[in-house]
């Protein structure tokens, strides 16, 4: 599988120079008084995390380095982090990051029919954009919300309970930048049991 974030080699896509914006060097400064003086690389992972944000959803090598020279760490030591962590894209995404859970309860209620649909509707492949950058399509091991397979995550997102007509709705509607339902596609609250037909 192509996940942009297992991709172990940081990309070569240019992109301009990584620079804080004012609002991120004030939650950066929050960030780094929560840790002892002197303890700031502990800090590494939100930090990375803000940089991520900032550049529409993955780290380059710019971001990288910028990460690095605010915490004073050596490049290659935040590498080694962003390096390991699936939730860090090391290549540019699309708007939508759709990551599909493949793990055994979710697989169990249809989520390869989920993956088909998505193919269907974005035109990716796994571990691909699509054309018009609207769209990275990926699958992931469980998200931590089993009770409501089959689900999918989509930027910060949880889509939940859902099945082929749901999503194709959810992921047309994306597409055509309308607006989709959230959580649970049945109504449920949280993962309270579903109702009896
Ligand atoms: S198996 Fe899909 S959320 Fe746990």
């Amino acid at each position: 599988m192509k996940h942009p974030g297992l991709i172990n080699m940081i990309s070569n896509h240019t992109s301009d120079k990584f620079k804080w914006s004012e609002k991120n060097i004030l939650k950066i400064k929050k960030i780094i008084d929560n840790y002892p003086k002197g303890k700031q690389k502990s800090a590494v992972l939100p930090i990375l995390d803000i940089a991520q944000r900032q550049n529409q959803g993955w780290l380059s090598k710019n971001a990288i380095e910028e990460v690095a020279r605010t915490l004073s760490m050596s490049i290659i030591r935040v590498m080694e982090v962003a390096t390991f962590y699936s939730m860090f894209n090391l290549h540019p995404v699309g708007k939508n990051f759709i990551q599909i859970c493949r793990t055994t309860p979710c697989w169990l209620c249809g989520s390869n029919k989920l993956l088909d649909v998505a193919k269907k509707v974005t035109g990716c492949q796994l571990g691909e954009t699509s054309q018009d950058n609207k769209f990275t399509l990926v699958e992931v091991e469980c998200l931590g919300a089993c009770c409501n397979a089959p689900m999918v995550q989509i930027n910060d997102n949880y889509y939940e309970d859902l099945d082929e007509t749901s999503f194709n709705d959810i992921l047309k509607n994306l597409k055509n930048g309308e607006k989709v339902k959230l959580g649970s596609q049945i109504g449920r609250q949280s993962s309270e049991p579903k109702k009896e037909n």
